[in-house]
C-alpha cells in the first residue's frame, strides 16, 4: 500500500533547510504532499508577506523531484481536514514544532524531524537587508 506523507510550511526564500527537510519527509514513504501557508495566513501569523508569493512558492515545490503534490493552506484550523483528505498517514514536521502536533496522532502517525541548523528565512531576510 502506498504510504503517504504530509508536511506544512511557508517555504518562503526556498533554501536548503527546506530541501533537507523534504527529502527527508519523502523518504518516510511514497508519496509526499505539501501545504504551503497562504500570503493571508502568514501575514495574520507575522504581520508581514512572504518575499515570494504563494503562487512561486508553490511553483518552486511542485517542480522538486522528491514532492508529488502541493496544495495551499488557508487556515491553520484545518490540519484535521487536510490530514483527512490527503488520507495522510504520516504527519512530519520539523522540530521547531515538537510537541505541538500531538493532537493529530488520533488521525495519522506524527513524526518531528531535526532542523537543519543555521539557516532560516528570517536569517537570511536580514542578512540581505543589512548588505
Ligand atoms: N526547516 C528545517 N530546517 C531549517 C529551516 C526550516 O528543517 N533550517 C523546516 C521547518 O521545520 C518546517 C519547514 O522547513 O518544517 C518549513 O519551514 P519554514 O517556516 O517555511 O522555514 P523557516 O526557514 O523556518 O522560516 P522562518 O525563518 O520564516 O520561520
Amino acid at each position: 500500500m502506498t504510504k503517504r506523507i504530509i508536511t506544512f510550511g511557508t517555504f518562503d526564500v526556498f533554501h536548503i533547510g527546506h530541501i533537507n527537510i523534504l527529502e527527508r519527509a519523502k523518504k518516510q514513504g511514497d508519496y509526499l504532499v505539501v501545504g504551503v501557508s497562504s500570503d493571508l495566513l502568514n501575514f495574520e501569523k507575522k504581520q508581514r508577506y512572504p518575499v515570494y508569493p504563494q503562487e512561486q512558492r508553490v511553483r518552486i515545490l511542485e517542480s522538486l523531484r522528491f514532492v508529488d503534490e502541493v496544495f495551499i493552506e488557508e487556515s491553520l484550523d484545518l490540519k484535521v481536514q487536510y490530514i483527512q483528505e490527503n488520507k495522510a498517514d504520516v504527519l512530519v514536521m520539523g522540530d521547531d514544532w515538537a510537541g505541538k502536533f500531538n493532537s493529530m496522532q488520533k488521525y495519522c502517525e506524527v513524526i518531528y524531524l531535526p532542523r537543519t541548523p543555521s539557516i532560516s528565512t528570517s536569517e537570511i531576510i536580514e542578512v540581505v537587508k543589512a548588505l
